[in-house]
């Protein structure tokens, strides 16, 4: 299998690695395949329009773009799916207890986030044109303004090299990324609900300006969250939902 990862590019500041994927695709400046990497962002940008926040040279940020052959716009899941277990990998591959995938995007060491991804997918007709990857790992940072939020050190209690950390996430995306261009739906779904966050076990949601208890069950087809709430399935898009 063709690695999807072709080059790298590394520079010292950039607003986003995202925005700049963009950019340099735009003026055909970068082709798919095409990895850009910062040490540091300064206006990183989170999912719903949150910030993210990283300590310079301290841990990896990073977008990948990539131009899939003919990925049909509904399997946009596939692809979520797949960054998220190429992500929860390379976390694995540092420190191995308690890591999971937290719906839709998140990946957590116990009750803390060490990984975001953000994609955002340009369509054309029926098919995705266009996929820009962004990355955001806490590596080597020690304190965080987010008092949820944890990295390798903290975990590991020592130090990491960022290069050795994006080879390992370079690695895991080569694997999976062609997982999602061959549609292997059944492949990637499983290995997704192995990893995540809660599955099977109750916990308190927020929508809909209620809270209430509910069993995570499973993410559908569609990416949506589906929880069992006194007894009956429900399903939740990502902005109408959060986690408490
Ligand atoms: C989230 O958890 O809200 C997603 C965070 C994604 C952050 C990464 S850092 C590299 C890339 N560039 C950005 O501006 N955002 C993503």
């Amino acid at each position: 299998m063709h690695p999807v990862i072709l080059q790298s590019i590394h520079l010292t500041e950039v607003t986003s690695t995202n925005d700049l994927a963009k950019q340099l695709a735009e003026s055909n400046a970068a082709q798919s395949g095409t990895w850009i990497q910062a040490d540091s962002q300064s206006q990183g940008r989170g999912q719903e329009g949150n910030t993210w926040e990283s300590g310079k040279g301290q841990n990896v940020l990073g977008s990948l773009l990539w131009m899939p052959h003919q990925l049909e716009a509904d399997k946009q899941v596939l692809l979520n799916m797949a960054v998220s277990l190429a992500v929860y990998q390379t976390v694995c591959a540092f420190t191995q207890l308690g890591v999971r995938i937290k719906w839709p995007n998140d990946v957590y060491v116990g009750d803390s986030k060490i990984a975001g991804i953000l994609i955002e997918n340009s369509i054309q007709g029926m098919f995705v044109k266009q996929c820009v990857i962004g990355i955001g790992m806490n590596v080597n940072q020690t304190a965080f303004e987010n008092t949820k939020a944890t990295s390798l050190r903290l975990l590991t209690g020592s130090m990491q090299l960022i290069d050795e950390v994006v080879q390992q996430l370079h690695f895991q995306l080569n694997v999976y990324l062609p997982k999602v261009a061959m549609n292997q739906a059944t492949e990637i779904t499983t290995q997704y609900h192995r990893c995540l966050y809660r599955l099977h076990t109750k916990g308190w949601f927020a929508s809909n300006g209620s809270t209430f208890e509910a069993m995570v069950s499973h993410v559908d087809a569609h990416g949506r969250l589906a929880l069992e709430v006194e007894g009956q399935i429900q399903l939740f898009g990502q902005k109408e939902i959060t986690w408490i």
